[in-house]
């Protein structure tokens, strides 16, 4: 079965992105939710989210990386979800994590690298600049 990298990037759903508390819950159970599953399924990746933005890197088994972003599309917590890239990889970039986790201001100024504006947005980047944003994030990912 092929090595696959997905990167999509999609916003926080509207109604939950106004309460900091809420969103704080929402992130710790995609987390612990994506972490139990992608052990079982042998996926690695990293997930960025800032300013409601989520940026999110799925590698693994072709078949499991489509099984587990068509699953990630249906969930009502996020939407305008973007491909930003598909592909096969000769090689894994997040194998440390079954789900590595960045976000809040700890990450602000490593953004701000690959920011057109003042403004981060994960759909004005390319594949390639947001795969090396997240691989940028390695050293500071739980
Ligand atoms: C931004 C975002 C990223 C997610 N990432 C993953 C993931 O990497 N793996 C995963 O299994 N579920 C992920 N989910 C959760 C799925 O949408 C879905 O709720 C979950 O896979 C259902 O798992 P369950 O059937 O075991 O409860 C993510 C959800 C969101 C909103």
């Amino acid at each position: 079965m092929y090595l696959t990298r997905i990167i999509y990037c999609s916003e926080l759903a509207s109604e939950a992105n106004k309460d900091f508390i809420i969103n704080e819950d929402i992130i710790s159970n995609i987390l612990a939710v994506s972490r139990r599953n992608n052990a079982i399924n042998n996926i690695s990746g990293m997930l960025l989210y800032s300013g409601n933005y989520f940026l999110q890197c799925l590698e693994g088994s072709r078949l499991d990386v489509n099984k587990t972003y068509n699953r990630i599309l249906l969930d009502i917590r996020h939407n305008n979800a973007i491909l930003l890239e598909y592909g096969e990889i000769i090689q894994r970039d997040f194998s440390a994590w079954n789900m590595g986790y960045a976000g809040g201001s700890d990450i602000k100024e490593i953004i701000q690298a690959y920011s057109v504006g003042s403004d981060f947005s994960p759909y004005y980047m390319s594949g390639k600049s947001a795969l090396n944003l997240l691989k940028a994030l390695k050293n500071i990912a739980s």
